[in-house]
């Protein structure tokens, strides 16, 4: 994967906060967290979505969102989750 930086991955988040909160902590319950979870994890769930991978409403769903960006902002994205307390 390409090597991360938090900064970047903060500026390209503006629309995940709604579901995955301001501080990586989902507003309900059927969302996941993504505050300090493994940043090749969270980099490999992206992909996942983006390679139909993961399948179902909610998978095509994140799919939409993550459509636009590149394998670098993805992992822009995962290092800033990633280093979320
Ligand atoms: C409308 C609500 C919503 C928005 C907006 C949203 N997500 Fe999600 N996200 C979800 C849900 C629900 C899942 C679980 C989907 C599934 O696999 O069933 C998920 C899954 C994920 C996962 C996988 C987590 C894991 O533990 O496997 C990551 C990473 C993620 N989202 C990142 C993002 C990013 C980055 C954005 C913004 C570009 C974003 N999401 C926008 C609701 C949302």
């Amino acid at each position: 994967m390409p090597k991360g930086d938090a900064s970047k991955g903060e500026l390209k988040t503006p629309s995940c906060r709604f579901c995955h909160g301001s501080n990586g902590i989902a507003s309900q319950a059927s969302y996941p967290n993504l505050a300090g979870q493994q940043q090749k994890y969270l980099y490999d769930s992206m992909l996942a979505y983006t390679n139909d991978m993961r399948i179902g409403p909610m998978a095509t769903m994140m799919k939409g969102q993550l459509q636009n960006l590149t394998s670098q902002d993805i992992a822009d994205i995962a290092a800033y989750y990633s280093e979320m307390k």
